[in-house]
């Protein structure tokens, strides 16, 4: 269960686990990562599951154990390719020294080394070695070459070593390993210093006390978009209307039911750096909600008198405080490039993703296929057609998509 605490929340570590007898920490290191949230996968090389079983990593990271460059099923389920890059981190812990050596070779005679040299995800080195193997010039040059190329290398404790001898060597601590990895993602968060502001789910516009009008939003994307951004370091708060998935882990949410309210608490979360309204605004609600539940009028019907409620992106977007980056979404079910189009410039925002929503696509489904429209400096439009992906992986895209726009102020 997500709490407010847990400094990995999102993230996704691929961890591989080479031959050291320190790999028997790697079992309680997957433990405590998960404990601060993050999704852990496992790479046991050949020299690693000497020490330690390939059910125990899989029952511990509740994933599968990956073990096998050349597995058919491995490579059905998921490419070598994929492994190395479906991942926030990649973590060698323990690194052995063969590890580092193929490393800084280019080798790729195994998962482990062939992902290391096929990933483009920041790749983090927990050396764990004999003292003087771990002094070795040949070691240390190959460290060094890896430091240089972008490794980050934790640097071995010292003291007693399960050979016998004493010196530096030891794979630290475990809790020593787990900041290291928190300290990484909080020092390297692209959006750290900025606040995001973000819409989510439907609203609900009574009609009586009993009934109300609404829509299918189930907030999945909305949310996601808020963990992503909160993940990428931003100070987010979410504005949520009444929806079943849970609040977003790092985040503040403030849960509304109205339009009017759903403004209102936008309205007091600004100055904020972005926003991205992903609500499904309900368009129009009862201009007087009935005091007592309505009754049947029989044969004669009924007639309700509706008012358009306040369009809170084009109200953001227009705003003396206007956030630097305005993100509204259009959910269309025909002509959504050409709506798409008029709406970015009809609200005022700088981008739109653009859903296709035709034939009851998309709602509560857990994939979304969008098209991020952007107008530039000079005003051009640009369209970007995204694979179906995740809602998750969604949300990761856009985040990553506003900090390369957005420059971090920490
Ligand atoms: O006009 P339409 O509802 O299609 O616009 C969709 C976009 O506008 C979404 O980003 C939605 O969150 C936002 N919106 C809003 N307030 C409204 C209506 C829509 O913020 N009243």
């Amino acid at each position: 269960m997500a709490t407010t605490s847990q400094n990995l929340s999102g993230l996704r570590i691929l961890l591989i686990i080479s031959g050291s007898v320190a790999a028997y920490k790697s079992l309680d290191l997957i433990r405590r990562l998960r404990d601060e949230g993050a999704d852990v996968r496992c790479i046991l090389t050949s020299g690693g599951a000497q020490f330690i079983t390939p059910l125990s990593v899989a029952s511990l990271s509740e994933n599968k154990a990956y073990t096998d460059l050349f597995s058919l099923t491995d490579e059905q389920e998921m490419g070598h390719i994929r492994l190395a890059r479906d991942c926030d981190l990649v973590l060698v812990a323990p690194a052995s020294a063969n590890i580092i050596a193929r490393a800084a070779q280019g080798l790729a005679d195994d998962l482990a080394s062939t992902v290391l040299l096929a990933t483009d995800r920041p790749v983090m080195l927990a050396p764990a070695m004999n003292p003087v193997m771990w002094q070795n010039k040949a070691v240390q040059d190959n460290v060094q070459t890896l430091h240089k190329r972008g490794y980050r290398v934790i640097t071995p404790g010292a003291g007693d070593m399960a050979c016998g001898e004493t010196g530096t060597g030891r794979l630290p601590e475990v809790p020593d390993l787990v900041r290291a990895v928190c300290d990484f993602f909080q020092d390297n968060a692209p959006l750290k210093g900025l606040s995001a502001l973000v819409t989510s789910g439907p609203t609900f516009e009574p009609l009586d006390p009993v009934r109300f009008l609404g829509n299918r939003s189930s907030g999945k994307q909305g949310h996601a978009i808020a963990e992503a951004l909160a993940m990428a370091g931003a100070a987010v708060t979410l504005v949520s209307g009444p929806v079943q998935v849970p609040d977003p882990a790092r985040v503040r949410v403030l849960h509304v039911e109205t339009a009017q309210q759903m403004l209102d608490a936008c309205l007091k979360s600004l100055p904020a750096d972005i926003a991205v309204c992903a609500a499904a605004v309900a368009d129009y609600r009862a201009a007087e909600p009935a005091e007592q539940k309505i009754k049947k009028s029989g044969e004669a019907g009924l007639s309700l008198k509706l008012v358009q409620n306040p369009d809170i992106l084009a109200t953001l977007s227009q705003s003396n405080r206007r956030p630097k980056l305005v993100v509204g979404f259009a959910a269309e079910t025909h002509d959504g490039l050409e709506n798409a189009k008029q709406k970015i410039d009809r609200k005022g925002c700088d981008w739109l993703v653009l859903n296709d929503v035709g034939g009851g696509k998309i709602f509560g489904q857990d994939e979304n296929t969008v098209t991020l429209l952007r107008r530039d400096a000079d005003s051009k439009l640009d369209a970007e057609t995204w694979p179906e992906l995740s809602k998750k992986d969604v949300a990761r895209r856009l985040a990553d998509k506003i900090a390369e726009t957005l420059p971090r102020s920490a």
